[in-house]
């Protein structure tokens, strides 16, 4: 890091940690006591702040609003074992945030702004990084655009934000998932490999048709033909066939998952293959009726690891293998918690 950031320090008269009940923390829903802010404009970014989480006013005109320019990232803070916060991998966000920026026609944050702000905000909010075993503190980086201008063009000015947020698991047990044929999440060429609102949104009605359905999830298949998997929307997606870690291949419709990055690492390390390529909808249904497919579990900084328990496909529900017998994803996931708090010796250097 260079020089230390000018951050403006505006503190809350009245933390909100004494009636905040840490055994309840639904992910995203309670906030810490501060957020930090920075604004561009004239091609630079400028009035770092440090403030009381609230809202910030704003023109309804923002094209963020009306054109979707806004990107997001999601990290995690850890307490670990000897009490101290380490952040996982948070450079791997900050790449893949100026990522989805570029594409998005939106400025660069700087790496100081990115990597100080983090610190500075979770400095001040320290409190708020959770004990619990399996519990962190989630940090969503966004970024939007504000001009408040109705012309369909990139903006000129953006706000940059950081909101910190204690939680735990996104998914509480194993999933059952429909693999969706009709709608798509991306396309070739698209913006499917950036982090930004528009690919969610497009997913909010094929995921809602599916809970009435009884889905915990999506699993989204390719544009063209639908006979590839691609990744579940909020997170990556992983199974073992034949022994083997086999995970779709990032391309550009599919996020190059962090937590998915991490895990290829791992069991690489472990001496166990990894084939990241084209998973196709037949290997998997086949790998799940023949007994070939062992274990399957969306990997993410939200979604954690969590395991799949059933597939349906074409209105046919398919049942995994017992996740309590799945040691691949078990050890895997222990291994890397065992690293995020300190456990165990943190050899790729993945602890901030
Ligand atoms: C994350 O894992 O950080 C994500 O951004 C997924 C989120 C949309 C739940």
């Amino acid at each position: 890091m260079n020089d230390t950031l000018d951050i403006t320090i505006n503190k809350a008269a009245q933390s909100k940690l004494t009636v905040t009940d840490f055994s309840q923390l639904p992910f995203g829903k309670v906030f810490s006591d501060h957020m930090f802010i920075a604004e561009y404009d004239n091609e630079t970014w400028s009035n770092l702040q440090i403030l009381p989480f609230g809202p910030i006013p704003m023109s309804p005109a923002i094209s963020a609003l009306h054109y979707g320019q806004a990107i997001f990232e999601g990290m995690k803070a850890y307490r670990q074992a000897d009490g101290k916060i380490s952040v996982f991998r948070p450079e791997k966000n900050l790449e893949r945030f100026n990522k989805s920026a570029a594409r998005m026609s939106m400025p660069a944050i700087t790496t100081e702004i990115f990597m100080q702000g983090i610190a500075a905000l979770i400095e001040i909010d320290e409190k708020w990084v959770p004990a619990q075993e399996g519990y962190s503190l989630y940090i969503r980086p966004v970024m939007f655009a504000t001009d408040p201008y109705l012309g369909v063009r990139a903006s000129d000015t953006y706000t940059f934000a950081l909101l910190t947020t204690p939680t735990g698991p996104y998914y509480s047990k194993a999933l059952k998932v429909k693999i969706e044929t009709e709608f798509t999440r991306a396309d070739e060429g698209g913006v499917g490999f950036a982090k930004t609102a528009g690919n969610y949104a497009r997913s909010l009605h094929p995921f809602a048709e599916a809970q009435k359905e009884g889905f915990d999830q999506l699993i989204w298949t390719d544009a063209v033909s639908h006979e590839y998997i691609e990744e579940a929307g909020t997170a990556n997606l992983i199974f073992v066939i034949d022994g083997k870690l086999v995970t779709p291949s990032v391309r550009s419709t599919v996020l190059d998952g962090i937590t998915r990055d991490t895990i290829i690492q791992l069991a690489t390390k472990a001496g166990i293959e990894v084939e990241e390529r084209r998973v196709s909808v037949k290997e998997v249904i086949e790998g799940i009726e023949n007994g070939r497919l062992t274990d399957a579990f969306a990997a993410g900084t939200a979604a954690t690891v969590t395991p799949i328990g059933e597939i349906s496909y074409l209105g046919k529900l398919y049942t995994l293998t017992n996740p309590e017998t799945r040691t691949i994803s078990r050890d895997i996931a222990k291994t890397l918690n065992d690293i995020r708090y300190g456990l165990a010796p943190d050899e790729f250097g993945w602890n901030w």
